[in-house]
């Protein structure tokens, strides 16, 4: 599905609308660069869940939103190495009941292939083109 969001808030719309596909144990790869809008993404598919707080996790690593289904928000731009994910007890979430949403997921080797993959391009200052598909 290929989408064109003109601004901030239609973003927020697809991604609150793509939420309700999701169920528990879903991963959902977020590719695009940054400034690309990755978070604000994670915003609206959040806010189809709980009215929680949405800020990046960049130094975190993970953040949790608690909600019927757990959410765990993950931004890998500043991972060093793919043990630091094991060493925070990554797979665990990643593997269990909740829904993961993965900015930067390039920075892990390894993804299982029914994985949804979203990506997003920066067509100019206000125009996103977001792809979602299915593996
Ligand atoms: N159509 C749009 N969709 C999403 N964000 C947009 C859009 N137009 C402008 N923006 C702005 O682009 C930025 C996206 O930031 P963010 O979601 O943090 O990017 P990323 O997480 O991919 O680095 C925000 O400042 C947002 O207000
Ligand atoms: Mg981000």
């Amino acid at each position: 599905m290929v989408y064109y969001s003109h601004n901030r808030e239609e973003t927020l719309k697809i991604a609150k609308e793509f939420a309700k596909s999701l169920k528990s144990g879903d991963i959902v790869l977020l590719y695009g660069d940054l400034g690309a809008g990755k978070t604000v993404f994670v915003k609206g598919v959040v806010s189809a869940f709980c009215s929680c707080v949405v800020t990046s996790p960049t130094f975190t690593i993970v953040n949790t939103y608690e909600a019927n289904i757990p959410l765990y928000h993950f931004d890998l731009y500043r991972l060093q190495s793919e043990e630091e994910l094991y060493d925070i007890g990554a797979e665990e979430l990643l593997f269990g009941n909740g829904i993961s949403l993965v900015e930067w997921p390039e920075k892990k080797s390894f993804w299982p292939p029914t994985c949804y993959k979203v990506s997003f391009e920066k067509i100019d200052e206000t125009t996103r083109k977001i792809c979602i598909g299915e593996a």
